[in-house]
């Protein structure tokens, strides 16, 4: 049954493609069976689409912006009237629940709307000059060729958040997406060239094994931008390797969000957001809440409260109706959410639901409360990755504060308050680059999403992603008399 549906989308979206042979495996995190094989792309293969790309960015940037936003709403409303069929290609080969996955269709979608207008208000300024005869002015241009390289928690979104703001911006890229999930990457990639944008200008890459393909990405003097999400290790990586070139680099990497309750907070608005925070894609997101600090007045409340809301949840393959936690991505996935969790348990944490066994087997892991957690402990400062909530207990603002602030990570943070004082003392003592404040879920088109300290350079969305694939220029215009 799942197979059907699933194989129908495949059919719908990559019409023409054969997934019957390939180097690339894609299996169905829920049932460990293979759903596709996808042609991988050998380093060389890749270097000559660079080359390819690098040609026809200059007949795309020359084309207005009106014109390129033209063609991204078409884009944009041609994954919208796929949305279901997308939604179930992300399900079978992430594992997300399929109302989830809608939603993260419409999130994808939305970049594309977004960058459709945007690119047309990349505005250049003039500035009242420091000379009489002279005129001073910029210009935004398109930074040229662009590589990306997206991860499998969001197989769509995290390719328009990256892939929109480029083309708006008149670049060409190449897009090497996760390998546990490219047909989503390569179901987008169908419809952008539906819908007008040249082969060469976007091109989805997969392959068997990422390190090479990164590496060229850094080294190719070609490639001028390079986006990446991931892990912190691996962007350290390629952060270095970029330095070669010099190329222009955004890295959205790993996170470690607090997630405080403070005595004045409303306790059950604050569970619901938690629980939105903490188990969206069952706890596999960077922004997802990977530490409770709850004061010490109300933490026996909230975290009744918390773990009695936290065992109704439904734990079930994707595709089946009601799932609201679905398996994990792989093994590896699972070894690593259980280590932290027996690792906790030995150093003291007490398990007030779940822990390491899942009644359904394969990946699924049964949503977890742990009390007694340390902010020393591993499973307090690893990004966890998975449906395990951590419960930490405070007694003072300055307490919360240093202990949210005790990370190396800086991507998302949570609170939640009514004194308006606090409210702003905490959020600017917060050293993240987003904060979410009374609201468990801060992701948008709109708003400019990344991190500081180790979880990354540069933001995407907002009127601000568009600028990491642009280049300002500044004339200086002597002889006006
Ligand atoms: C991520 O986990 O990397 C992205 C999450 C989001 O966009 O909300």
């Amino acid at each position: 049954m799942t197979e059907n549906r699933t194989q129908t989308a495949i059919k719908n979206l990559l019409n023409g493609r054969d997934v019957t042979a390939g180097d690339l495996a894609v299996d169905d995190p829920a049932t460990g069976k293979i759903i596709a094989w996808v042609r991988a792309y050998t380093v060389d293969e890749v270097s000559q689409i660079i080359a390819e790309a690098d040609t026809a960015r200059h007949a795309w940037a020359a084309r207005t912006a009106k014109e390129r936003g033209a063609i991204l709403r078409k884009w944009f409303d041609l994954i919208l009237a796929n949305q279901t069929d997308l939604a179930h290609l992300i399900t079978a080969e992430c594992g997300k629940p399929l109302a989830e996955a809608m939603v993260e269709v419409a999130y994808g979608a939305a970049f594309v709307e977004w960058f459709a207008e945007e690119g047309k208000r990349a505005y250049g300024e003039t500035i009242p000059s420091f000379a009489t005869g002279k005129r001073v002015l910029t210009i935004k241009q398109p930074v040229g060729t662009c590589a990306a390289i997206t991860p499998w928690n969001f197989p769509i979104a995290m390719v328009t958040r990256k892939v929109a703001p480029a083309l708006a911006a008149g670049c060409s890229i190449i897009l090497k997406p996760a390998e546990a999930t490219p047909l989503s990457a390569l179901a987008i990639e169908r419809l952008a060239i539906e819908a007008g944008v040249p082969s060469a200008v976007f091109k989805v890459t997969p392959v068997c094994e990422p390190a090479p393909v990164g590496e060229l990405f850094c080294s190719d003097d070609r490639v001028r931008k390079l986006s990446f999400t991931g892990s912190t290790p691996v962007g350290k990586i390629l952060m270095a390797q970029a330095a070669q070139n010099i190329a222009k680099i955004s890295l959205e990497l790993g996170g470690n969000a607090p997630f405080i309750v403070f005595d004045d907070a409303d306790i059950d608005a604050a569970i619901t957001g938690a629980i939105a925070s903490k188990f969206r894609n069952a706890g596999q997101t960077c922004v997802c809440a990977n530490r409770f600090l709850v004061q010490d007045s109300i933490a026996e409340e909230f975290t009744e409260k918390f773990t009695a809301r936290i065992a109704k949840l439904k734990v079930a393959p994707g595709v089946e109706r009601g799932a609201e936690i679905g398996p994990l991505i792989n093994d590896a996935g699972y070894a690593k959410v259980s280590a932290l969790v027996d690792g906790a348990i030995a150093a003291g944490a007490v398990a007030r639901l779940g822990g390491p066994s899942s009644e359904r087997g394969g990946n699924f892991y049964a949503p977890t409360v742990l009390t007694g957690v340390t902010n020393d402990m591993d499973i307090a400062q690893s990004e966890i990755f998975g449906p395990v909530a951590s419960i930490m207990i405070f007694a003072t603002e300055d307490d919360a504060i240093r202990m949210a602030n005790d990370t190396p990570f800086g991507l998302a943070a949570y609170f939640y308050a009514r004194d308006m004082g606090r409210i702003w003392r905490v959020m600017e003592a917060l050293e993240y680059g987003m904060v979410g404040i009374n609201d468990g879920v801060l992701s948008s088109e709109v708003a400019p999403f990344g991190g500081i300290k180790q979880s990354g350079l540069g933001r995407e969305g907002s009127k601000h992603g568009l600028d990491e694939y642009m280049e300002l220029k500044y004339a200086l215009m002597g002889g006006v008399s």
